[in-house]
C-alpha cells in the first residue's frame, strides 16, 4: 500500500504531537513541513528528518507533491491557509480553533465544498479513550435514554507556560479549551438547540475569561451543563481530564477522576479503568490528549482512503463553533441564544 504523503504546515508546540502521531499513523506520513519561524522549521526538520522545508506555504503548494496538508498554526492563519487547500484542491486538516469568526468557518467549509476536498478539523477531545468508553456505553444502551448531563473540566494547570499566547487574547478559555468541551456534549447529547452561558475572569494576569459555566438545551430533549475552569486549584490536579456525568432513564455514567467509569443500572454498579495507553514518544499528563491525536489522524488517513465522511469534518464543527460564539454572545448579553439562527 502507498502511502499517503502529507505536509504539514505549523511547527509549534503542539504540533510535535502530530509529528509523532503521523510517524504512528498506519499508511500516511509527513513529506514536507512549513514554518515562518526559521527555528522552529530546523527543530522539528531535525527531529522529525524532514528534508523538505519551507518558509512560505505558497510556494510549498506551488511545488505540491503531497496528498493532503496539516494545518497546524493558530487561528489567525486558518482561512487563508485552508483556502489555499482548496484552491490546490489539496485534502485539509485545520487545527482547533477552527477559525476566527463563525462567517470565516462557514467561507472555510463552502470554499472546500466548491473545490471538492474533505476537509477535518483537528478537533481531537471526542477521540480520547474515556470519551469514547462513554459513548460506547451509551449505544450499548447500558442507561437507557440520557436525559441531563455535565461535561465538566476545571483545573488549575498552568497552561500560559507553553502556550503563551493564550493570556493576550480578548477571549480565552471557551474559545480555546470549552470548543473541545462543547464539542465532547455534542458528540455524548447531540446537537444543541439553545444555550445561556456566564464567564469571568479569576485570574489577573490575563486578558481573557478563564471560567465559564454553560447550559445547553439538546435537540433529543436532554439538558446538559458545560463548566469550564483554569482558576481552580484541587488537591490533585486532574488536567487534562474531562469529567462526565450522565443520567438516564434506565441508570446513570459517572466518568470521574482518575479516568473511572462507573455505570449503575438494573445489573448493579460496574467500575471500569477507561485510562488512556502512554504512547512511546507521549508523557504525563498529555498521554491522555496525545492518544487522540493519533485516533484522530489514524481516523483522517482511513477515511481519505476509503471515501468516507470525517467525524468531525469542517461541516459537522460549524455546529460546535456556533456554540463557541453563541457563548460569547449568551455572556455578554445575559440572554439565552437560539443556536439555530447561527447556522443560517
Ligand atoms: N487539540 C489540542 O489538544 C490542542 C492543544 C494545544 C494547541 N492546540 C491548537 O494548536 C494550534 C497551534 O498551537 P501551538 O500552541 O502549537 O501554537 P504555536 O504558536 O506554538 O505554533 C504555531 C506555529 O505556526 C507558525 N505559523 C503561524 N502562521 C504561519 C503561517 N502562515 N505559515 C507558516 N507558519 C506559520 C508559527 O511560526 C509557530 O511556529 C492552535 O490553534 C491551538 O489552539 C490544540
Amino acid at each position: 500500500m502507498q502511502k499517503l504523503r502529507g505536509a504539514l504546515i505549523g511547527c509549534g508546540f503542539f504540533a510535535v504531537n502530530q509529528m509523532h502521531a503521523w510517524n504512528d499513523v498506519e499508511g500516511a506520513e509527513i513529506v514536507a513541513i512549513c514554518d515562518r519561524d526559521a527555528e522552529r522549521l530546523r527543530i522539528v526538520g531535525d527531529q522529525f528528518a524532514i528534508a523538505r522545508r519551507y518558509s512560505d506555504a505558497a510556494q510549498m503548494f506551488a511545488d505540491g507533491g503531497f496528498d493532503f496538508v496539516d494545518i497546524a498554526t493558530t487561528v489567525q492563519s486558518h482561512r487563508a491557509l485552508v483556502e489555499m487547500a482548496a484552491a490546490h484542491k489539496v485534502p485539509a486538516i485545520c487545527q482547533k480553533p477552527f477559525a476566527r469568526t463563525l462567517s470565516d468557518a462557514k467561507a472555510m467549509v463552502a470554499a472546500c465544498h466548491a473545490a471538492g476536498i474533505p476537509l477535518m478539523v483537528h478537533e481531537n477531545f471526542r477521540w480520547q479513550t474515556p470519551i469514547q468508553a462513554v459513548r460506547k456505553a451509551l449505544d450499548a444502551g447500558a442507561i437507557g435514554e440520557p436525559f441531563w448531563g455535565r461535561f465538566s473540566f476545571r483545573s488549575g494547570f498552568d497552561v500560559f507556560s507553553g502556550q503563551p499566547y493564550l493570556a493576550e487574547g480578548e477571549r480565552f478559555i471557551i474559545e480555546d479549551l470549552g470548543i473541545h468541551t462543547l464539542d465532547i456534549a455534542r458528540f455524548i447529547l447531540g446537537d444543541v438547540t439553545k444555550l445561556v452561558a456566564r464567564t469571568r475572569r479569576v485570574n489577573p494576569k490575563i486578558r481573557g475569561e478563564d471560567v465559564a459555566t454553560i447550559l445547553l438545551d439538546h435537540e433529543g430533549g436532554a439538558t446538559s451543563i458545560v463548566d469550564v475552569s483554569y482558576a481552580t486549584k484541587l488537591g490533585t490536579e486532574p488536567f487534562p481530564e474531562t469529567l462526565i456525568e450522565l443520567d438516564g432513564t434506565e441508570g446513570t455514567i459517572r466518568l470521574s477522576q482518575g479516568y473511572r467509569l462507573e455505570i449503575t443500572n438494573a445489573s448493579g454498579t460496574s467500575v471500569t479503568d477507561v485510562a488512556p495507553q502512554l504512547l512511546s514518544w507521549a508523557s504525563r499528563p498529555w498521554h491522555n490528549i496525545q492518544e487522540s491525536v493519533f485516533a484522530i489522524q489514524q481516523h483522517w488517513a482511513d477515511r481519505l482512503r476509503d471515501g468516507g465522511e470525517t467525524s468531525t469534518s469542517g461541516a459537522d464543527n460549524l455546529k460546535t463553533f456556533a456554540l463557541v460564539e453563541a457563548a460569547y454572545e449568551s455572556a455578554a448579553s445575559g440572554n439565552p441564544v437560539e443556536i439555530g439562527a447561527l447556522l443560517k
